[in-house]
């Protein structure tokens, strides 16, 4: 059994021959490749810091994240920096679902719906730190059933973060282990290629491309960003449109329809769309770059679908990191401004528990025996 204590035992005696990597004093463990330095926390299998090289080779710090390893579990914010939110991520419509003629109710904690499972979701404890090399690092957590609450049946589920040159790999495995329950998942990153260095830039992501060729429909949503079931084509240039050709974020910002585009009161992208189902196997599905940093990153993925969030809901009270900006001594005001950043997750499609129209029951809902499986890599090059 992938999860057994085997794995424990095993990894132990690996560390005792190979000295297998410490956590700094700060907890966080560090792996690195030729042109890439990631740094992890076992809080949420958070990514706290990664690094890559931009087009004049100055390393630079591209996600979102604290300094302070300590705030994470205390953030009252709690964006889902760089985590994992499960055992369901996004949206549960109503904070209900059935399963084999039984209804389950979840906690609605986003109006009247469930976001990312409602309390104890994977995204608000501590994982396990499993095997650890130079390069790779292997987090796991157990979910009782109902600790997510409303959710039937125990997960064992793992996480292993590894890198190669210039690339940044993803497995997520989960296995339910007594009933049937829905498992969807994604890796929360956010992103700003520039790390908030770009000294003319105004720090708001709308400069940023973003090239997705096969997103060619979007799940049509509700004021509370729940799909109302209809998939839509995005015509071209449409402002949903990223597949035609890269588009900067704010292409569509003279658009009429860019100011309430992601719900009530809030602007640019917080929707989800569906990739071309006959895509080749390894295609980039996303492509995000920016000028400035000249850093572009590849996204390679298992799943068919994508969230694209634009920081709407930044209050601007959060400041980068020291390891962002244009050089802390300098530095008069550290904050990320609203629409400062970009959430990307690959995950199989919103609220597809709710939907058997659209055939998603068999990639979102697993039983004994059934084994999910969620894979993306992101590759860093320049422009
Ligand atoms: C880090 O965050 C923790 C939790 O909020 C806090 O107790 C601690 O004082 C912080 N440390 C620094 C250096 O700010
Ligand atoms: C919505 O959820 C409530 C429980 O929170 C339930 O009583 C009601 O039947 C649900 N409505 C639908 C349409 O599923
Ligand atoms: C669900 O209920 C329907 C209608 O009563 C019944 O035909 C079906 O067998 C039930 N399915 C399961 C898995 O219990
Ligand atoms: C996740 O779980 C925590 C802790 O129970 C809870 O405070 C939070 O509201 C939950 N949901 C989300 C979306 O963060
Ligand atoms: C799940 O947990 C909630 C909150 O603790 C509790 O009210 C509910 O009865 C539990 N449900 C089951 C099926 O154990
Ligand atoms: C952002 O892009 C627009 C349009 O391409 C350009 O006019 C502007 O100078 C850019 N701003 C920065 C700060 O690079
Ligand atoms: C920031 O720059 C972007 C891209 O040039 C522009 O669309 C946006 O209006 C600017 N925002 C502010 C607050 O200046
Ligand atoms: C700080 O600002 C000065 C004056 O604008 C500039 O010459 C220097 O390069 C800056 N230092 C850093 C680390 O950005």
């Amino acid at each position: 059994m992938r999860y057994s204590s085997c794995l424990f035992a095993a990894s132990a005696a690996v560390s005792a021959v190979y000295a297998a990597p410490e956590p700094d004093a700060d907890g966080r463990y560090t792996i690195e490749a030729e042109g890439i330095r990631a740094q992890f926390i076992p809080y949420a299998a958070t990514l706290t810091n990664l690094y890559v090289k931009d087009k004049n080779g100055v390393e630079r710090d591209i996600v979102l994240g604290y300094d302070n390893t300590s705030f994470y579990p205390v953030d009252p914010g709690h964006p889902v920096y760089n985590a994992i939110p499960g055992r369901y991520a996004n949206r549960i419509g109503n904070g209900t679902f059935t399963i084999d003629n039984t209804t389950y109710h979840t906690v609605k904690n986003d109006g009247p719906n469930t976001l990312h499972s409602g309390p104890n979701n994977w995204s608000f404890n501590f994982w396990k730190v499993g095997k650890v090399t130079k390069k790779s690092i292997t987090f796991t957590y157990h979910d009782p059933a109902n600790r997510t609450v409303g959710m039937p049946g125990a997960i064992d589920a793992s996480v292993t973060y590894s890198v190669s040159k210039n690339k940044w790999n993803i497995e997520i495995d989960a296995a339910s282990l007594d009933v049937k329950t829905p498992i969807q998942v994604t890796q929360h990153t956010y992103f700003q290629l520039d790390a908030f260095s770009n000294p003319n830039g105004n720090r708001t992501i709308w400069n940023h491309t973003l090239h997705m060729p096969y997103a060619k429909r979007v799940m049509v949503a509700d004021a509370n960003a729940l799909p109302t079931g209809e998939i839509a084509k995005v015509p071209e240039n449409a402002i949903d449109d990223f597949w035609s050709k890269p588009h900067q974020l704010g292409f569509a910002s003279g658009n009429s329809n860019f100011e309430n585009h992601c719900g009530g009161g809030c602007h640019g992208y917080n929707g989800n769309w569906a990739h071309d189902d006959d895509r080749p196997r390894d295609a980039v599905v996303a492509t995000l770059a920016s000028a400035w940093s000249g850093i572009k990153a590849d996204l390679r993925t298992n799943q068919d679908g994508i969230v694209i969030y634009t920081c709407n809901w930044n209050d601007g009270k959060s400041e980068f990191k020291d390891t962002q900006g244009t050089g802390k001594a300098n530095q008069t005001d550290k904050f990320i401004p609203r629409d400062g950043c970009i959430a990307i997750e690959s995950q199989d499609y919103v609220d597809g528990i709710n939907h058997p129209e659209w055939g998603r029951l068999k990639k979102q809902i697993f039983g004994p025996g059934d084994k999910y499986h969620w894979q993306s890599s992101w590759t860093f090059g320049t422009l």
